[in-house]
């Protein structure tokens, strides 16, 4: 069954448990649906070349292209991401990962806000994005 949005929202949150954020002591986690209805998590990955910082976004999409079905074909597609930042929220994704959601065709946001989802249209947080039909 497709989860809620808040159902994603906690995903998201229980993925944050497991962030390595010792350098900005700020964990977040993200939970991405995929249109063929798999959900796949991630959270942030410091390291102490600060600049080498891995957000739960990146790591969500990188462990979903990584654990995709062999000779898949197709690009697989982003229907919602939910991001939660234990420390603070709204956590809106950064504009690295929001091209990065573009790639995969992401079509809406949930963040949580006053401890409710709210979604976002990803065209509104990535106007006239660049990506693969750009090429
Ligand atoms: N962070 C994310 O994981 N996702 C975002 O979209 C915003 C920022 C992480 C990166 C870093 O580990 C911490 O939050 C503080 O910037």
């Amino acid at each position: 069954m497709t989860p809620t949005d808040s159902e994603l929202l906690e995903l998201a949150r229980e993925a944050a448990q497991h962030a390595y954020a010792p350098y900005s002591d700020f964990p977040v986690g993200a939970a991405l649906l995929f249109s063929n209805g798999r959900v796949v998590t991630g959270c942030n990955v410091e390291n102490a070349s600060f600049g080498l910082t891995i957000c739960a976004e990146r790591t969500a999409v990188t462990r979903a292209i990584i654990s995709g079905e062999p000779n898949r074909s197709e690009r697989p597609r982003i229907v919602a991401a939910a991001v939660v930042g234990l420390k603070a929220q709204p956590c809106y994704p950064c504009g690295a990962c929001r091209q990065v959601l573009s790639e995969f065709g992401c079509e809406r946001v949930i963040v949580a806000e006053h401890d409710r989802a709210h979604s976002v249209p990803f065209a509104e947080l990535l106007p006239y994005a660049f990506g693969p039909d750009s090429l």
